[in-house]
């Protein structure tokens, strides 16, 4: 399945997205049955982008990653591609508030033969955060639920990531609009979160971070003290 237009990928060239997603084939036919599923259950088709979901899955891998913290699981297609990266001794805690969204990310665990390396935690991420940090420190802490929490969520990650370990913040661009502290527009309220979480990324001396230009921005930043 292509990229939707909003998240094109490729210089904004949708030739040149469409020829990566022949040639790197980030979808296959799990993953397209999980976007398929979660559009028929009426849920929003705001899973990360197919070249995104490979991102996951390589820097997963590149880091080694084995114990993983996922925020904001939706229908659990991001959720895939980080365990695949983690091979068979991976586990990944995903939080997701919304019933309705953790129980259709069980059936797309289950289908993808990963319900055993996963453990979905229902509720606010901030309230049930507190009961995996015994089994921390983590390797690696993907960020993509409310945009208002990044700040808070970062702040979890500098203290239950290990020396090393990554973190990643989806929608780092912020709809387009993170460098534009006057924006006001429909998005408003999530920006400024994502400015802050970016500025306390980029120079809080926690992390050497960069930003990845993927189609929605991808924050990235490894722990150093
Ligand atoms: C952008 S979607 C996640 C997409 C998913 N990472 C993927 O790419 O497949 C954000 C999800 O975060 C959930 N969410 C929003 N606020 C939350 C919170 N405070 N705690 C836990 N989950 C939250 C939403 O219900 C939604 O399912």
């Amino acid at each position: 399945m292509p990229s939707p237009a909003d998240k094109a990928f490729g210089q904004g060239d949708p030739g040149l997205g469409r020829w990566a997603e022949d040639v790197y084939a980030p979808t296959d036919e799990v993953l397209a049955e999980v976007r398929c599923r979660a559009a028929e259950a009426g849920l929003p088709p705001i899973h990360v982008g197919p070249m995104d979901g490979l991102h996951l899955e390589v820097i997963a891998r590149a880091s080694g990653a084995r114990k993983a913290v996922e925020i904001g699981t939706l229908a659990g297609l991001s959720g895939i591609c980080l365990l695949r990266g983690m091979g068979r001794e991976g586990h990944l805690h995903t939080f997701e508030q919304e019933p309705r969204h953790a129980a259709l990310a069980r059936e797309s665990f289950e289908r993808a033969g990963l319900i055993r390396q996963v453990t979905i935690h229902l509720g606010p991420a901030l309230e049930e955060l507190g009961k995996v940090e015994d089994e921390g420190p983590f390797d690696l802490v993907f960020i993509d639920a409310d945009k208002g929490g990044y700040p808070a969520y970062l702040t979890w990650a500098e203290e239950h990531l290990r020396p090393g370990g990554v973190v990643l913040g989806d929608n780092a661009f912020g709809f387009g609009h993170v460098h534009q502290p006057d924006y006001r527009g429909a998005d408003g309220a999530a920006v400024e979160p994502l400015r802050r979480f970016s500025e306390r990324l980029a120079s809080g001396g926690r992390f050497r971070a960069t930003m990845l230009p993927t189609a929605e921005g991808l924050a990235m930043g490894v722990k150093i003290r």
